[in-house]
């Protein structure tokens, strides 16, 4: 794509919009807004804006659009897709300074945030309410809502209680040309006309940018019980997985990590205290939720009793809140732990729940084929395998030229199943060379058409999702 530059004109404007203080092109600045948390890769923004309101959005997005310039949205920089990265230069426009809770109704169990609000903190501020919003990624800690509605992220308590999707209502948004519209009405039914709040959730800020979001809520469920379930065979604790839902139990997470998964936590962070035996090769953390603590022990013995025919090791189950803390901690932090042991990269493969150990057995053999080592874990409960693939001793040429024919495999392994490419990463940049193998044509036609009925100069976010903007 051909954008034009950023004259000292341009930038003159868009300082008056969003105020001396709100516009950045120091490069310390400019270095840490060229990143988010895929791998190493780097582009540097022309420009950091941090506007206040919808309004000041809906000019720079004029003078953008009318002058051709690339905008790229960027929440928290959490994405593993590299949806916030700046490839063609230009205008970052950061939310940060979007981040009041509006409103918490609790007559209607609904919340109006802005969309620069951290996940953890939305949900502990409702949650002094009585009330619950279940999306918990794995970076809910910074990660903000906005971010998670660009992808309809998901997290462990997705199994039972469904992604993003599932708990937005309504958002205000602004247009690439500037426009500024609500997508829907505060309503938990919706039959009228298209729905625009849901074609803006997962498209991964391509088609507006959203400047506040109506939630609902439910209530919080009053007890837990956390399981960790050791197996010697990770295949069978996948094939684990979907017996219990057959048995008529629906968990609030149910969490597979292979062993190395747990090796490299216990490295990573000192405070995580797990006796692994030798033999065990995978693990589930299970946990189940509700209000009436008897009916919930009776879950967690079912639950033993069906991953007893699986071969499962001693049962580990966490009654205080520390111990709790403690083995989700570890299971948040494998991502990050993989990270620092070796460059890798990350997918996010996504398959009917019953599927998922024919999906690891075909991503170990498709390993095996191409040499490499993959570290697998995720919401087994959800059919969603990160498959983290290890650089390790490979040389850059394999890693360049042979290792996409080996995630091509794991792709397609992953449709011939029912499944997908990605369940809550997103395609963003890293992926979209990809994104044919589970959309075919007509349908890709049909998403760039509604890119270009939104975008029609390209200007958002352009060269996610499709290439080169398209
Ligand atoms: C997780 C992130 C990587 O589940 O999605 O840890
Ligand atoms: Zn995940």
């Amino acid at each position: 794509m051909n954008y034009a530059t950023i004259t000292k004109e341009i930038l003159n404007d868009l300082k008056r919009i969003v105020g001396e203080e709100f516009i950045h092109e120091d490069e310390e600045r400019l270095d840490i807004y060229g990143r988010d948390h895929t791998e190493d890769l780097h582009y540097k923004p022309r420009v950091v804006l941090r506007p206040q309101t919808a309004e000041e959005i809906s000019s720079i997005l004029k003078i953008a659009n009318e002058k051709n310039i690339p905008v790229t949205p960027r929440g928290a920089g959490t994405g593993l897709s590299g949806g916030a990265l700046a490839i063609y230069g230009g205008i970052c426009l950061s939310m940060e300074r979007f981040n009041k809770i509006l409103e918490i109704d609790e007559r209607n169990l609904q919340a109006t945030v802005e969309p620069g609000v951290i996940n953890e903190e939305f949900q502990n501020a409702v949650k002094e309410k009585g009330l619950f919003y279940p999306p918990d990624p794995a970076s809910k800690g910074s990660c903000f809502l906005g971010g998670n509605l660009a992808l309809s992220s998901g997290g462990p308590k997705a199994v039972k209680y469904g992604t993003t999707r599932d708990y937005v209502l309504n958002m205000q948004m602004v247009l690439p040309t500037g426009e500024i519209i609500w997508t829907g009405a505060n309503v938990l039914k919706y039959s009228t006309g298209y729905n625009l709040t849901h074609l803006m959730i997962g498209s991964e800020g391509t088609l507006g940018i959203i400047t506040k979001i109506v939630f609902r809520l439910i209530p919080y469920p009053q007890n837990n019980i956390v399981m960790l379930v050791p197996f010697n065979s990770a295949e069978k604790a996948c094939e684990a997985v979907s017996a219990v839902f057959r048995a008529g139990i629906t968990p609030s997470g149910m969490e597979f990590m292979e062993r190395d998964a747990i090796d490299w936590v216990r490295k990573f962070e000192s405070d995580i205290n797990i006796d692994v035996p030798a033999e065990v090769q995978a693990h589930l953390l299970i946990e189940v939720d509700g209000n009436d603590l008897d009916l919930l022990y009776k879950d967690t013995e079912k639950i033993a009793e069906v991953m007893s025919n699986f071969e499962c090791g001693e049962i580990l189950l966490a009654d205080t809140a520390a111990q709790k803390d403690m083995l989700w901690k570890m299971r948040r932090q494998v991502a990050e732990a993989v990270k620092s042991n070796s460059v890798y990269k990350e997918e996010d493969t996504v398959v009917p729940r019953a599927e998922l150990p024919k999906l690891l057995k075909g991503v170990k053999a498709i390993g095996k084929k191409y040499g490499f080592k993959s570290v697998c874990y995720g919401h087994a409960g959800d059919g969603n395998l990160h498959v983290n693939i290890i650089k390790g001793d490979l040389s850059d040429e394999v890693w360049k030229n042979e290792l996409p024919k080996g995630i091509s495999e794991i792709f397609k392994l992953c449709v011939d199943l029912g499944g997908t490419i990605s369940g809550e990463h997103g395609i963003g940049l890293v992926q979209q060379s990809y994104l044919n193998i589970a959309i075919d044509e007509k349908r890709l036609e049909l998403m760039r058409g509604i890119k270009i009925l939104f975008d029609p100069k390209l200007i958002l976010n352009p060269g996610k999702i499709f290439y080169n903007g398209l």
